[in-house]
């Protein structure tokens, strides 16, 4: 049974189709990575997931249920986050209170504030932020922006993680510890994962399964090894220089 599943999803902005019957879905404890050229679909179709967009036509199942027509704000309380590729905190809230804003938004409330605050330092540690929990959003570096982010979305409670190129423009040290991180969130939190990069590399090393987007279509699927010899896959990359 899929914990998530898009059956035939099609999406298109004007004239460009940005997504061709896609079908997909994902186990529950799952790290499946959706991977393709800029362009090929991947943000568009977490947006769609994810009810920023509703699909032109197909279906998402939640746990076997019909969640297409719901809206962002449902789905997250059903249990699925998401970050965005260009981070999206409270700029002028500190780091600690962008993470109460999630925490506040669940659907079982914790009503001591003690509580509260301590849930919210829980995941500001575990991005390794606890020292910039008094600093305000917006005076982050970009890195730091993206760890805030993937605290934000953990501090929701989800059951599904959609992460949208989270370490993208990382060095090999902070790839390193972006790689641990992606592991502790699936052992600590047991969260599904659902996670783009545009840069084949990383993701092929903890991915179990790898979806591959090319113009809207979904052209190969598998176990890493098998994607990234796929021909399809190649030739799709080959075109696309900022590999
Ligand atoms: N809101 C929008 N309005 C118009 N066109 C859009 C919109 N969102 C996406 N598109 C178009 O849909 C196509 C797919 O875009 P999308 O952002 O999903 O690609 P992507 O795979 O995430 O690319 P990247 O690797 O660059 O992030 C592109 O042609 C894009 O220009
Ligand atoms: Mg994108």
């Amino acid at each position: 049974m899929w914990k998530l599943k898009g059956e035939n999803i099609s999406k298109s902005f004007g004239g460009v189709t940005a997504l061709k019957e896609v079908n997909f879905g994902i186990k529950e404890g799952e790290i499946v990575g959706l991977i393709g050229p800029n362009g090929a679909g991947k943000t568009t179709l977490f947006n769609v997931v994810a009810g920023v967009y509703r699909p032109d036509k197909g279906s998402i199942y939640l746990d076997d249920e019909n969640v297409t027509n719901l809206n962002s704000h449902q789905l997250c309380r059903k249990g699925i986050a998401r970050t965005f590729q260009i981070p999206r905190p409270f700029p002028e809230l500190t780091c600690l209170e962008n993470i109460m804003v999630s925490i506040i938004g669940r659907e079982e409330k914790i009503h001591n504030s003690n509580e509260k605050l301590k849930e919210a330092k829980k995941f500001l540690k575990f991005v390794d932020l606890d020292n910039y929990g008094n600093i305000l959003a917006k005076n982050l570096n970009l890195i730091q922006k993206k760890r805030l982010e993937v605290a934000r979305a953990l501090a929701t409670n989800p059951k599904i993680m959609l992460l949208d190129e989270v370490f993208a423009g990382l060095n090999n040290t902070e790839i390193r510890d972006a790689v641990k991180l992606i592991e502790r969130m699936k052992n600590e939190f047991e969260i599904t994962q659902f996670w783009i990069e545009h840069v084949m590399g990383v993701i092929m090393e903890i991915a179990e399964r790898i979806i591959v987007l090319d113009n809207g279509e979904k052209i190969s699927e598998g176990k890493p090894i098998e994607v990234a010899r796929d021909p399809k896959v190649i030739e799709a990359y080959l075109g696309d220089t900022d590999v």
